[in-house]
């Protein structure tokens, strides 16, 4: 394929209307032609702006195309740059960039093989390099995506700084701007994050709507309960099994703990006892007999007595409820006393193999139920509900500072988060197939909140019009901590527009180029080839030249992921490829920070206003 450039055919346009305006000048055409003095006096005039024009033009091409290692990522100014103006109804602005083909490709591949280019690759080697949007530039324009495509949800990669929480922000930032529900799950506590989200709530007049929970700092934080919706007491009991350890060896123990869960949540649920993680952990690991009992006294299989009372009233406490009710109807009480009988057995039983059985749930529960933070997760009228959320229209801000709080505890509680929200979106798309929650969840490091039903968020939330953006670092850890290629891959593989920021991991990258069209380029490869010399003097002589050789390749190939400068990137949406840059909206000098704040003692995450 041949190169197009732009500037040598605007270039030689150029010269050609100059010859012909010097030729009518000096009057050297004259003889040959019979045209009124007016007319060539407009011919004249004709040509040589026509020559201008095209000479300015081929001279900033040339200029675009001469400093391909200059451009780099750019800033957005909130004030100056009027935001509004830039987004359109019903799209999002990722950028500028422009369409990429075949041509740009085969450009990178014609400036691999010239010295200068070369010489650019190693200047910008830690950096990046710039080229690749370059060879694009001008024909750079906004780039935007329809809002509608979102529920076919987005991928942001990437390794580490290049700019994938500055690229959510852009999209948090729209999002909030459209004065839809908002949810922000951020494993790490990125401070300047949480500063940023919250000014851009405050500037689309919404601090009102902003929800804050936070592991960080749970006495300013509003409270949330991680088990507030499910349809039966499996959805509880596979929640929490979640947590722990998933690989083959662990299985039979974490198939064990979740029946336990499921009989004691069963138990709690046929004395009208919403579970909660406390009370899930007092009655499968503390005094699964008392619930038996009360069991017993509910189900009218024994008479009341002192021990009964006692474990009552503990309950009652225990679960923050007036009255533990006697169930009088005759058929639910029959399938009562099914769940009655599993977890009679399971309490008969639970000797020493029990406890080895269910020992990893043991440290589960005391992370989440401890202290503050156990005070947040179990109330039984929480601050933050999905209901809430997507219908009075939330920003609710997830704060997991797994800096501060361990992986565990983080993990743990976004991992919840997530699964409770699927359980209400399938609750909501069983409930009306058209319903349309425009709720947008964007989870920053989402490798730290993965489950075992994650494709299955995905899949659900695109029904219910329910946008899932997700934000992986692309390093080693990220990839072990989904535990297998083929589970990080199936993830990735759900989600339809993906936004790739530098990658240097091949197997990663190949995610994005093996969805580019691929196209013959033509590669050059430097020959080298020895031949018996035919001059006097030694027997051989070397010659080293180049050949160009066709081949069909994908468009992006995994080195131009791996050299892109922070802030660019490549986007696959709706099957094209573009190169972008990123605009990172810029900070204002004073500005509110929220994260500071939130320290204040005169602080509180409950008091709407802030
Ligand atoms: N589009 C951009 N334009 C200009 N600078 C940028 C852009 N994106 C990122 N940067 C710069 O890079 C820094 C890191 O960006 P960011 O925090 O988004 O990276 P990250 O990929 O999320 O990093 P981490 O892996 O640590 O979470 C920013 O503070 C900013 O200085
Ligand atoms: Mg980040």
């Amino acid at each position: 394929m041949k190169v197009q450039r732009v500037e040598i055919s605007s270039f030689t346009s150029g010269i050609s209307m100059f010859t012909i305006w010097v030729f009518l000048h000096t009057g050297i055409m004259q003889g040959y032609m019979l045209m009124s003095t007016h007319y060539i006096f407009l011919a004249k005039w004709l040509f040589l702006t026509g020559a201008i024009a095209r000479l300015i033009e081929s001279a900033i091409l040339y200029l675009k195309e001469t400093n391909l290692h200059k451009k780099g990522s750019f800033l957005i100014d909130a004030d100056s740059f009027k935001f509004k103006n830039k987004v359109k109804k019903g799209s999002i602005l990722v950028g500028k960039g422009f369409l990429w083909t075949s041509e740009h490709a085969q450009k990178i591949y014609d400036l691999k093989s010239e010295k200068k280019y070369s010489k650019i690759i190693e200047k910008g080697k830690e950096e990046g390099n710039p080229v690749f949007h370059n060879v694009g530039i001008h024909k750079e324009e906004n780039i935007y995506l329809d809002v509608a495509s979102m529920k076919g949800h987005m991928l942001i990669a990437g390794t580490t700084r290049v700019g994938k929480t500055v690229a959510l922000r852009l999209l948090i930032k729209q999002a909030i701007m459209r004065n839809e529900p908002v949810l922000i799950i951020d494993p790490k506590g990125d401070d300047e994050m949480l500063d940023d989200i919250y000014d851009d709530a405050k500037q689309a007049g919404r601090e009102n709507d902003f929800l804050f929970f936070s592991l960080a700092h749970p006495s300013k934080s509003c409270s949330y309960n991680p088990l507030e919706t499910f349809a039966e007491a499996t959805d509880l009991s596979s929640r929490i099994a979640s947590l722990m350890p998933q690989d083959a060896k662990s299985k039979p123990f974490t198939d064990y703990a979740q029946t336990v869960l499921t009989e004691v949540a069963n138990g709690l649920l046929a004395l009208d006892i919403k579970p909660t993680l406390r009370l899930l952990h007092e009655y499968s690991l503390v005094r699964m007999k008392d619930l038996v009992t009360i069991l017993e006294w509910s189900l009218e299989i024994k008479k009341d007595d002192q021990k009964t009372r006692k474990a009552r009233n503990e309950l009652l406490e225990l679960a923050n409820v007036e009255e533990i009710p006697i169930e009088k109807n005759k058929v639910i009480k029959q399938k009562k006393m099914l769940y009655y009988t599993h977890l009679k057995n399971l309490a008969d039983n639970a000797g020493e193999h029990f406890r080895k059985m269910t020992a990893s749930l043991e440290p589960i529960f005391n992370t989440l139920n401890a202290g503050e933070v156990g005070e947040l997760l179990n109330q039984p009228n929480p601050d933050i509900s999905w209901e809430n959320a997507v219908y009075k229209n939330k920003i609710v801000y997830f704060y997991l500072a797994s800096m501060f709080k361990g992986e565990a505890k983080s993990g743990g509680v976004g991992k919840l988060a997530l699964q409770d929200l699927l359980q209400f979106i399938g609750r909501e798309y069983a409930f009306s197939k058209n319903v349309a929650t425009k709720l947008n969840i964007f989870v920053d490091e989402f490798y730290n909140v993965v489950f075992p039903g994650y494709v299955d968020l995905l899949n659900k939330a695109g029904g219910t019009d329910t946008r899932v953006t997700l934000a992986m670092q692309t390093t080693d850890d990220a990839i072990s901590a989904l535990e297998s290629q083929s589970k990080a891959k199936q993830i990735i593989s759900n989600t339809n527009t993906r936004l790739y920021l530098r990658v240097p991991e091949l197997d990663v990258a190949k995610t994005f180029t093996e969805l580019t069209p691929t196209d013959i380029i033509n590669t050059r490869m430097k020959t080298y080839s020895v031949s018996p010399s035919t001059s006097g003097g030694s027997h051989f002589g070397t010659n080293i030249g180049e050949r160009s050789i066709p081949q069909e390749i994908n468009i992006v190939t995994e080195d131009f992921l791996a050299s892109l400068p922070r802030g660019q990137a490549f986007l696959r949406y709706h099957g094209k490829i573009y190169k972008v840059r990123i605009p990172m909206i810029k900070r204002k000098e004073e500005r509110f920070s929220f994260a500071q704040k939130v320290m204040s003692a005169d602080f509180s995450a409950k008091n709407i206003n802030y």
